[in-house]
């Protein structure tokens, strides 16, 4: 059964905010989440309201605190390894099953859109080198082994996920081994925390140059403090070759904080009926670090996060040479790419096939009332109303690692170019 994917676009349109320009908070109708300014931050006081860190050069980079406040990490740790993988049934209940088959597909054009620029700048044959950090249960290593690349590094702060990584991993290599034409890659697996080790001194070759690093559904956890999010960002962008990239999907802060207001004053909780998300202090008493929440996804997540206020990643990521390319979310994503992954987006079921005089009376379908009628009976691609809204809480980001050269003191000077 074929689906008709130009109204899948309007069937899944449940925000105004995917007609807007990709140009940040201000799209959301909201002021920015009021912060302070770094230094304050860094001794930790707590009153908000302060502005931003403004767009200077190096000097005005931000520094990490002597002391982390790395908490929440063991109880994210104890979070990931205590999770068992539902089995392919179980998967096709969930409520989410779409969603999450979305989410996928999403990962995949971002994965496909950079590793096609890297590819662009190589010789045919030359290896291609990624990192994903935060690497789960290797969800991404199909995405790696159909990209051709030649090393992968596959870490993680969940010893349990890392070890299901690498069985999945030796899975494909089998597999690889049947067939003559398949194509195999090396790769390397350990367990760490991102946030608080340096992941260099962890490769089996330390001078070894990425073309890739990949951190999907993950980078919010380093925004626990600044010293985190610095050793995040480093870990990213230090084994980065000139030219590579660094790929993000994380929960978007501005439509939270949007989400948090249209909730009503005073309100700390909202979401629906496959997620919530509840912040343990009041909205205008924020921190830039360690803007705490507890995220809940039906099934799968049950978690302190953090809010990345984009301004400071932005300049924590020019801190190390890597230069804001992208910040688009998901709703923009899928409408920019939805016409080449149109294919894509069918073969990985990221949307579901409804019947529009089927659902014309649910309320988690309410958006495709206006196809009623107009349909003559074909389906339509979409995701509930409540995947929906689950989905674009995210954004995808892209940044590129510029070119240096070095100072008498040893120090690189990065060419952005802007
Ligand atoms: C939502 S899962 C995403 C997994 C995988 N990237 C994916 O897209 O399928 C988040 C992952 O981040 C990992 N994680 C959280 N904090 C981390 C940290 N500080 N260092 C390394 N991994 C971390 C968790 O263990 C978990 O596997």
């Amino acid at each position: 059964m074929s689906v008709n994917y130009e109204q899948n676009a309007m069937g899944v349109n449940l925000s105004d905010d995917d007609e807007s320009e990709s140009t940040g908070q201000e799209d959301y109708g909201i002021p920015p989440p009021k912060i302070r300014k770094l230094e304050e931050n860094q001794q930790q006081t707590h009153a908000g309201n302060i502005e931003s860190v403004g767009h200077g050069g190096d000097e005005e980079q931000p520094q990490p605190e002597p002391e982390t406040g790395a908490a929440n990490t063991f109880v994210v740790a104890h979070h990931y390894n205590e999770l068992k993988e539902a089995g392919r049934k179980d998967r096709l209940k969930s409520k989410i099953f779409f969603m999450r088959n979305f989410n996928n597909w999403i990962k995949s054009q971002l994965i496909n859109e950079y590793m096609g620029k890297i590819k662009e700048q190589k010789r045919v044959g030359d290896a291609i080198r990624v990192l994903d950090m935060c690497c789960g249960k290797g969800g991404d290593l199909l995405k790696w082994d159909k990209a051709s690349i030649a090393h992968l590094i596959c870490t993680d702060i969940a010893e349990v996920s890392v070890e299901q990584c690498q069985r999945r991993y030796q899975d494909i290599l089998k597999r690889a081994e049947n067939s003559k034409y398949a194509h195999k890659f090396t790769a390397e697996f350990f367990a760490c925390d991102s946030t608080l080790v340096r992941l260099r001194e962890r490769y089996k070759d330390a001078s070894l140059q990425l073309n890739l690093v990949s951190c999907q559904f993950a980078f919010h956890y380093c925004f626990e403090s600044l010293a985190q999010a610095d050793c995040m960002v480093r870990n990213a962008a230090e084994c980065l070759q000139p030219g590579g990239y660094f790929i993000a999907t994380i929960p978007d802060a501005y439509e939270i904080m949007r989400r948090l207001k249209a909730a009503g004053p005073g309100q700390r909780k909202f979401g629906n009926d496959v997620y919530s998300i509840e912040f343990e202090n009041d909205a205008d008493e924020l921190p830039i670090f360690g803007a705490k929440y507890q995220f809940h996804l039906e099934g799968v997540v049950d978690c302190p996060e953090f809010l990345v206020h984009f301004p400071t990643l932005v300049k924590l990521a020019r801190k190390y040479g890597l230069q804001v390319l992208r910040r688009s979310t998901f709703a923009e994503y899928y409408k920019e790419t939805l016409p080449h992954g149109r294919h894509l987006l069918q073969r990985m079921s990221g949307l579901e096939t409804v019947q529009v005089n089927r659902v014309a009376n649910d309320p988690e379908y309410a958006h495709l009332k206006h196809l009623a009628g107009t349909n003559r009976g074909k389906p339509v691609g979409t995701l509930s109303k409540s995947e929906w809204e689950a989905t674009t809480l995210y954004l995808v980001c892209a940044f590129k690692k510029c070119k240096n050269t070095w100072d008498a003191n040893g120090k690189p000077l990065f060419e952005f170019e802007d």
